[in-house]
């Protein structure tokens, strides 16, 4: 973006007023190590001495605190707010990785545009998001936040969330700015625990973890955040390889990059940076242009100026990059929110929005003889567990407005609103830690009487998302006390999960007729549950990330390279676990209806094409036919995988490469295209300069409805 205003505005400004436009402050709360001092803020707006400000919200305290910067601060630069609105502002929807399980990126974009309108009205400028850390652990609390195992599935969200948050025109009043974070590898952490280090080549850090933050930005993503780990021994804030080579030189991004949290003074506790100036000259020297909470670089940098330590120019380019940023969000023209246009509360439209969301994001695990959807004529259905009656299912990083006035709907009363006529009752069984089992037995009691049984079980929002790392996977506490209780009783029953991470599901699993993952649903939960269990809804997800059966199997994803001694059951020396059956309880890709598809094999539209003309663009069609073979109407996922059977670098066993979800009614069938170019069949070598190798070898092409198809075909790279 050009704007004529910013190189006289730079002219103009002193090293103080440049240091201060690349420092952010925190308002009303804390989301991260210490607390907020709003006096401090007032006073830094005042002296112009602050670029920006994150956990602001609310129209009439913006305007205000916008107001000291515009007309109290020698040249008036409006302040940029920012927050973490994530999967939902005011309308709290699925959290990301059940987004992600729809398979479907509209549903990311549909709570990108509502997320946008309801923060920018009240005075939000910026979102911290779409997160797009790729993971493969799911004992990292954030893996609720991310699109989970696979690369080419979360760029597709990453770019459909961006879309949804920017729009056309940033300056737009229901518009913010979008971020893509963490960059990179934040999710390669070691044991899942946060903020750790990760060591990772350059190929798998260019196959695996940035083809997201490419889409993101191909998508218009205005900013980048960076990343807490290291990345094979470099703190990424201190970073010039992810920074500058790859982000700034390599793929043009001319916005801004924001640290994460103190993450330029944790360049200190990483045993990076000497002391506070060497982080500021550091993260500067790496390409970091805004300071989010510590002050390094406000506090040294014009000693470090002076001092020739950093220089004038890369200081000059990172204000003039937050100076853009607040000219396209239209801050110099405009920078106060219209107060009485604030959206105050959800309406009609974004709940409807949000019930549709998390019902999409529904996967249905396991249905034994049919035992979901519910009959809605049912004379008595029992609802039991310690998220039946609850209204804590927003999930991880939702706004405390939100938390406070606008919490889920329960599954209890939505049940009962579904199923009018029949006696709905209810008893808690255990508490949402799993700590008091003395429930259970009314609970048994209830499902005794009861034609069939909802059993809620799951993880408390709270030990889901930042720092909350968890060693186990199971169920919390005695919640499978409880269902095992249940199914005692021998009388039917489902259960249902509210969870924000893949769970470990302990031998329940073969007693329990049917299995919903419901994951955190939002603020629609108890709607969109009953939806689903009543069949109003059919379940069409699809697992984003895989189960695996223990934690001493992780990591377990369906995108592993391949051994030169892949699993062979009746072949001791092969890679396997001797105490687990090989791969996932349930794989990526993994997911039932109530109905049956039938998803024919892949058809190639050439079985053989050069190398060259795929690097100049050409692509293959890939056709796949799928037919609805059952009796009612559904949705199936098709999903295209390919496998390069022998390359430079050992790659993935699978690679998810193309999926479409499609809606097809009895007897119905569709004829799915994909094409295949560069991209899907090469691969990021070692190379640090960036190469794409499409090599000439057979590559396997797969299609059905999960990661363990066996319909294949072959093409050729000549
Ligand atoms: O945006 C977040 C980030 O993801 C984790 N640390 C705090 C930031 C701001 O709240």
């Amino acid at each position: 973006p050009v704007d004529d205003r910013i190189d006289a505005l730079l002219a103009r400004m002193t090293v103080e007023e440049k240091l201060g436009q690349l420092q952010q402050l925190s308002w009303a709360f804390a989301t991260g190590p210490g607390n907020p001092d709003n006096k401090k803020v007032e006073n830094a707006a005042r002296a112009g001495r602050l670029g920006s400000v994150l956990n602001m919200f609310g129209a009439e305290e913006s305007n205000r605190l916008q107001r000291i910067a515009v007309e109290e601060s020698r040249l008036g630069i409006p302040l940029l707010f920012g927050l973490d609105v994530i999967h939902g502002c005011l309308t709290t929807f699925p959290v990301p990785l059940a987004q992600a399980a729809s398979f479907d990126p509209a549903v990311a974009e549909r709570d990108g545009e509502v997320s946008a309108q309801e923060a920018r009205s009240n005075g939000v400028h910026w979102t911290f998001s779409p997160m797009m850390d790729v993971t493969h652990e799911p004992r990292w609390g954030r893996i609720a936040e991310s699109c989970g195992e696979d690369p080419y599935l979360t760029a597709r969200f990453a770019a459909a969330k961006v879309r949804g948050y920017q729009g056309e025109d940033l300056s737009a009043p229901d518009r913010v700015a979008a971020c893509a974070k963490h960059f990179a590898a934040y999710g390669g952490a070691e044991g899942g625990r946060d903020y750790n280090t990760v060591d990772v080549s350059e190929s798998r850090l260019r196959n695996l973890y940035l083809p997201p933050f490419r889409a993101a930005l191909d998508a218009g993503a205005a900013t980048v955040m960076a990343a807490f780990n290291t990345v094979s021994g470099v703190p990424a804030h201190g970073n010039g390889h992810l920074l500058t080579e790859i982000l700034k030189e390599e793929w043009e991004f001319d916005g801004v990059v924001v640290s994460d949290w103190n993450g330029v003074q944790e360049l200190i506790a990483h045993g990076f940076a000497a002391d506070p100036a060497d982080a500021a000259r550091l993260a500067l020297d790496a390409g970091l242009d805004l300071e989010m909470v510590s002050t390094t670089l406000a506090d040294h940098g014009k000693q470090l100026l002076k001092e020739c330590r950093i220089p004038q120019e890369r200081l000059d380019d990172a204000v003039t990059r937050v100076l853009l940023l607040k000219s396209a969000l239209g801050l110099f023209d405009r920078p106060y929110v219209k107060e009485a246009a604030a959206v105050a509360a959800p309406t009609k439209q974004t709940r409807a929005a949000a019930r549709a969301a998390a019902a999409r994001s529904m996967v249905l695990l396991k249905n034994d003889k049919g035992t979901l959807p519910l009959d809605k004529a049912a004379a008595s259905i029992a609802v039991v567990g310690p998220f039946a009656d609850s209204a804590d299912l927003l999930g991880t990083w939702t706004f405390p407005l939100a938390q406070e006035k606008f919490r889920s709907g329960k599954v209890l009363d939505a049940v009962r609103e579904a199923a009018g006529g029949a006696e709905v009752t209810y008893a808690r069984g255990v508490d949402p830690a799993g700590e008091d089992t003395s429930g259970i037995g009314e609970a048994v009691a209830a499902a005794e009487a009861a034609e069939v049984t909802i059993v809620v079980v799951g993880e408390p929002p709270a030990i889901s998302g930042e720092a909350a790392v968890r060693s186990e996977l199971g169920l919390p506490g005695g919640q499978e006390k409880l269902i095992e209780a249940i199914a005692e009783t021998g009388r039917p029953f489902v259960v249902v999960l509210v969870n924000g991470r893949p769970l470990t599901i302990g031998d329940w699993l073969d007693e329990a007729p049917a299995v919903l993952e419901a994951w955190h649903p939002g603020i629609e939960a108890g709607h969109a549950i009953a939806d689903v269990l009543f069949g109003t809804v059919g379940p069409g997800g699809k697992l984003p990330v895989s189960f695996p059966r223990s934690v001493g199997q992780l990591p377990v994803h369906y995108n592993h390279e391949s051994t030169g001694r892949p699993y062979a059951a009746d072949n001791k020396y092969t890679s396997k676990y001797l105490d687990l059956p090989p791969g996932p309880q349930f794989p990526f890709g993994h997911g039932l209806g109530y109905t049956t598809f039938a998803v024919g094999g892949p058809r190639l539209s050439t079985t053989r094409i050069d190398a060259d003309a795929l690097h100049r663009g050409d692509t293959v069609e890939v056709a796949v036919a799928v037919r609805n073979t059952g009796k009612r109407t559904g949705d199936e996922v098709v999903q295209l995988y390919v496998h390069d059977l022998a390359a430079s670098i050992a790659q993935p066993v699978r690679r998810l490469r193309g999926f479409r979800r499609v809606t097809l009614e009895p007897g119905e069938s569709r004829t799915v295209r994909f094409r295949l170019g560069a991209e899907d069949l090469g691969f990021w070598t070692n190379d640090p300069k960036g190469e794409l190798r499409v090599e000439p070898g057979p590559i396997d092409v797969y299609a059905g409805n999960t990661s363990t198809t066996k319909a294949k075909a072959t093409l050729t790279i000549g």
